[in-house]
């Protein structure tokens, strides 16, 4: 695993929304694996700004996204399409048919995890997969104790995920208790991938996940086996490695 070290927050962004930029001027129609949270706010921007300043389109790209919680419809403010479409798609010139994610409204949850699985596969796999990570180790929605060989799938959300992610939602109660997330195999097919992590509240993750044991109980840690993985990682971050 590669670590880049950035300074903060604003220059995690910054360094990662310049490998995107890089990758989809190498490659038009790249394959971009997706994620949410706050982490990767910033690098949105930041590709924002690149498509704006003329720097980039992304206009042959497909993207596919880590998950989306169960039973929030696409109106819902706290669903993940709303978050992708109102923090990047809706800037930049991608097609949006061709930008991804997994339906958590589907009346089929089951069918709907094997059509996502297998459109990632139709279009070619992941160039590069953006992720971030969870207090508990969780990569998309990939809790504590999931199988390293799963693929697209339900979960069950931690309670203390659920706690981590109630910050915006009116209330604890408001929060789904399952997801559609990737699988870890999913994203480890993913060719390159790359991890923001920011903030001193995630130096202890990052600890595990660069100096722990591969172990399912950390589902980060299976990151340490995949041959490349770049971390973008601020000062505070980096303090417990
Ligand atoms: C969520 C998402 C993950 C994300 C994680 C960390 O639960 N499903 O993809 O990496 O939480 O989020 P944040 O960046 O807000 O700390």
């Amino acid at each position: 695993m590669h670590i880049i070290k950035a300074e903060n927050y604003k220059e995690m962004s910054e360094l990662a929304a310049s490998k995107i930029v890089e990758q989809v001027n190498k490659k038009s129609d790249s394959v971009l694996g997706l994620a949410t949270g706050s982490t990767p706010e910033g690098l949105y921007k930041e590709v924002i700004q690149a498509y704006k300043d003329g720097n980039v389109s992304f206009k042959n790209v497909t993207s596919f996204n880590l998950d989306e919680y169960v039973g929030l419809n696409k109106d819902n403010d706290q669903s993940y399409y709303y978050y992708m479409h109102h923090l990047l798609f809706d800037h930049i010139d991608i097609n949006s048919d061709q930008a991804n994610l997994p339906n958590g409204d589907a009346n089929d949850l089951q069918e709907e995890c094997n059509r996502y699985e297998k459109a990632i596969q139709q279009a070619g796999g992941i160039d590069i997969q953006i992720l971030g990570i969870g207090l508990n180790g969780h990569i998309g929605f990939n809790e504590p104790g999931t199988l390293f060989s799963m693929q697209t799938h339900i979960v069950d959300l931690d309670e203390s995920t659920r706690q981590a992610n109630a910050r915006f939602f009116n209330s604890i109660e408001d929060v789904p208790l399952q997801a559609i997330t990737m699988g870890i195999d999913s994203i480890m097919q993913s060719k390159e991938i790359i991890l923001l992590v920011s903030g001193s509240q995630k130096a202890e993750a990052l600890d595990k996940l660069v100096n722990g044991p591969i172990t399912e109980d950390f589902p980060a840690s299976i990151l340490q086996k995949h041959s490349n993985v770049t971390i973008i990682a601020d000062r505070e971050a980096r303090s417990e490695l």
